[in-house]
């Protein structure tokens, strides 16, 4: 139901702005966005434009880095030959042979910005061991975005799963440093699944555990 109603509080924002008379419900904030995202792993099959793949992976360079580091590379496959061919080897194959894209989110290991926290800091070579906690983040923010744009999408497990990464490597040509860190099939939902709950105060510990 909380991801219907925010379904149509997209769709009114979306829409009705060029409807004189009505009155638009407010845009979804980003709290609707964060608790109303859920998992999508079937889509239309339907293309999803280069537009709103761009404002995805700008969500995606958004994220906190650690010491502005900036490790992520994005390998972004729209093909549907190419889709079918590197990904859909796996037994959930659907969720990437209808989806509208594929972003794999990789973490360039050897990458960090001198002099260190700069916003202009120019990239050096040298390890990076915060890459897995970025690239973690920019993969978050993706998913948000991309459900805030009325897509669906579901993060799938790259590394440190060799054997689902090495192939996906070689076939995108993906260098030897730069790590896929995750599989994201980006889409236009076929499905619409309740968000879980996932709110257990008996996870937190105020002021001490
Ligand atoms: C590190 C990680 C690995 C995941 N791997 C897979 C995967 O390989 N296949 C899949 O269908 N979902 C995968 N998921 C999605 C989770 O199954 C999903 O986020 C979880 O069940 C909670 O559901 P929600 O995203 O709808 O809240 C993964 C999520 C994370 C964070």
């Amino acid at each position: 139901m909380r991801r219907l109603f925010f379904m149509a509080a997209l769709l009114a924002a979306t829409v009705l702005p060029g409807c004189q008379a009505q009155e638009a419900p407010a845009t979804p904030s980003a709290l609707d966005v964060i608790m109303t995202r859920t998992s999508i792993r079937s889509f239309t099959g339907d293309p999803v434009s280069k537009e709103q793949l761009e404002t995805i992976l700008k969500a995606g360079m958004a994220a906190p880095t650690a010491m502005n580091g900036q490790p992520w590379r994005f390998v972004v496959v729209t093909d549907k030959d190419k889709i079918a061919e590197v990904f859909a080897a796996g037994p959930r194959s659907g969720m990437f042979t209808t989806a509208g894209a594929v972003i794999v989110v990789c973490g360039e290991t050897t990458a960090m910005r001198k002099p260190f926290g700069q916003p202009d800091a120019a990239e050096v070579e040298m390890p990076n061991m915060f890459w897995y906690e970025d690239c973690s983040a920019a993969a978050e923010n993706i998913l948000l975005a991309a459900h805030a744009l009325g897509l669906g999408a579901v993060w799938t497990a790259g590394y440190p799963a060799q054997e689902r990464i090495a192939p996906i490597a070689a076939a995108l040509g993906i260098p030897e440093k730069v790590v896929p860190l995750c599989i994201i099939p980006v889409g236009i939902p076929a499905e619409n699944p309740e968000p879980k709950d996932k709110w257990k105060p008996e996870n937190i510990h105020w002021e001490q555990w």
